[in-house]
């Protein structure tokens, strides 16, 4: 049955692709109910009551890329484009830092501008300035050579997501000059150089299945990342899919609940995009499983810019500036945010 499947998977972190795949096909109300409750205990085992938080800033909107479900695509016209220079970044993690951050994600499109060099000298300043604070990057697909880099800079972490774990449906989601072999490769360079490695993908994107999604769980038993980052899919207007629907808040909760199970010392944000979906998305997240938050630490001029879909919060308690307020909501459901780099905790083995 289901519910000996979940038990099985608390215990031994795997299960075959077509185990995956009945679970995600036949799950009732009461087995998502089971799975949350087991993946909150292994959470609680591994993390206590702590959430991490990390200090985002969107770098820059400019992208090359084009892809289908993504509000900044090239060819997005409507939207206005930015980057952040080095002294603004800089001020971002003297913002943050005061406010309690001890990681600062810097994210962006894949934008020509931001070469090798100019990320090498601003990760070299914050690694100077902030001794004590992990640096992560997100910006897109780069050679082994640059990632090298990055890392030698100080870099210490890298989310990229694989966005989906079966090739035809990479094609659908993303134009033909982007190929999920070499998302692939870029996943494996990241994780032979040295970083802590994320990766992820959309809940409910178009065309996914309970197929597609079976081999993403399994990608991840198989690769084992440090960080794994999950959003329910929230189409953009301006996008070939903007007529799609978007995932919903109960599927993306049972996936996470999984995912704990799958890896019990998984970093797993309750993203932002779960927190646009539902107003308590972010909470019921760290409830399902869920152990980092990303509050937006970007200027608050550019948050309006940076709209990788329609309705993205960016004017309330997602903010890093309003930690304080994001403090009393995980007091509200007995979580507790740390000032700390939150590396992830070494794997316990269950007795
Ligand atoms: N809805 C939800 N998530 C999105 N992303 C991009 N566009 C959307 C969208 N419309 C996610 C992708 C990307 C990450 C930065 O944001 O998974 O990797």
């Amino acid at each position: 049955s289901i519910s000996e499947l979940l038990h099985l998977l608390s215990e031994k972190h795997q299960l075959s692709l077509s185990a995956y795949e009945k679970i995600l096909q036949e799950r009732t109300e009461e087995d998502e109910e089971l799975a949350r409750s087991l993946a909150k205990e292994c959470t609680e085992k591994h993390y206590g009551n702590g959430v991490y938080t990390r200090g985002l800033i969107e770098l820059t909107n400019y992208c090359k890329n084009n892809c289908y479900y993504c509000g900044i695509q090239r060819e997005n016209a409507e939207v206005e484009r930015y980057r952040l220079f080095k002294e603004e970044i800089l001020s971002c993690c003297e913002e943050g830092y005061r406010l309690g951050f001890r990681t600062f994600v810097m994210q962006g499109g894949e934008d020509p501008y931001f070469t090798d060099e100019r990320i090498v000298d601003i990760v070299t300043a914050i690694r100077e300035a902030y001794p004590d604070c992990a640096i992560t990057l997100s910006i897109g697909e780069k050679s082994r050579e640059s990632y090298e880099k990055y890392y030698k800079a100080g870099v210490n972490r890298y989310l990229l997501r694989h966005e989906t774990a079966d090739e035809e449906h990479y094609q659908y989601l993303h134009p033909k000059e982007l190929s999920w072999k070499r998302r692939m490769r870029c996943l494996q360079d990241l994780k032979e150089i040295g970083f802590q490695v994320g990766c992820g993908f959309m809940v409910g994107s178009p065309h996914q299945t309970v197929k597609t999604l079976a081999k993403d769980l399994y990608f991840i038993q198989e690769f084992q990342p440090d960080m794994c980052g999950i959003g329910p899919f929230i189409p953009q207007h301006a996008t070939r899919f903007a007529k799609e629907k978007a995932g919903s808040l109960r599927e993306t909760l049972f996936l996470l609940a999984l995912l704990r199970l799958i890896k019990p010392n998984l970093l797993l944000p309750a993203t932002t995009a779960l927190g646009t979906i539902d107003e308590h998305g972010r909470e019921l997240g760290i409830l399902s499983g869920a152990n980092v938050l990303m509050p937006n630490l970007s200027p608050t001029e550019v948050r309006k810019k940076y709209l990788l879909y329609d309705n993205k919060i960016c004017t309330g308690d997602e903010s890093a500036q309003c930690r304080a307020d994001l403090e009393k909501k995980m007091k509200a459901i007995g979580a507790e945010l740390l000032v700390d780099r939150g590396d992830a905790k070494k794997e316990k083995e269950s007795e």
